[in-house]
């Protein structure tokens, strides 16, 4: 809990200023994702047309990074994918980010569809004021070649060499798959 400052306490100490600041930090935060998922969604169909769920997994290993990566220069902040349960160790959630998949679970479990879950606060990080914000992602019907229950043997063997740690698999349609996270230093 280190670094965690809720948004209601900053808000409290700070005033409307935060609060405008944060709306122009939402919004931008979801044209940063909408960018993001436009960009992946596409590779992802187009991979999967041309050769395949095992030739699209090659999207998703060296795409997705390089996707966010022009995504975070372009509109000057850090974007990435997490989850509970990560294909790719590097995208485990840190302890902000873990919190947020939880409260997301236990909103899905209240009966709100995760289409359009979102959070975001401002949070101190080593003194420096971040503004952090998430956003929902299930699992849609596509996904499930690669992250549902019954996949492939081809695309499990695939998964295995590239991800020997991979939890990422066994969710349903309309799971939540995991979120995108934003980072941006104020
Ligand atoms: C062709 C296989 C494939 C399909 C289809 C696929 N994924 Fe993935 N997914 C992967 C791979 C491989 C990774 C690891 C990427 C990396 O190394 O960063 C991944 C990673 C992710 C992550 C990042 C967190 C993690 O587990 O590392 C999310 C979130 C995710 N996928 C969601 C989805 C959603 C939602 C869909 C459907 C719209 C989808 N995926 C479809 C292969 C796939």
């Amino acid at each position: 809990m280190k670094y965690l400052v809720s948004i209601t306490l900053m808000a409290m100490l700070a005033g409307p200023a935060i609060a405008e600041q944060s709306t122009e930090h939402v919004e931008q935060s979801r044209a940063a994702v909408q960018q993001f998922f436009g960009q992946l969604k596409g590779e992802l169909q187009a991979g999967m047309k041309a050769g395949g769920p095992v030739n699209a997994i090659e999207v998703c290993s060296d795409k997705a990074p390089a996707i966010a990566r022009d995504v975070s220069k372009d509109k000057g902040l850090q974007i990435g994918r997490t989850s509970l349960k990560p294909r790719n160790p590097g995208n485990a959630p840190d302890q902000w980010e873990e919190a947020v998949l939880r409260e997301f679970e236990q909103r899905k479990a209240d009966g709100e569809h995760p289409k359009k879950m979102e959070k975001h606060a401002i949070v101190e990080q080593n003194g420096q004021q971040v503004f952090r914000y998430m956003k929902a992602i299930p699992t849609g019907e596509l996904c499930l070649k690669c992250h549902g229950t019954q996949l492939d043997p081809a695309v499990s063997a695939r998964l295995e060499k590239l991800y020997p740690e991979d939890r990422a698999t066994g969710y349903s349609q309309g799971d939540l798959r995991g979120a995108f996270t934003i980072s941006k230093n104020l």
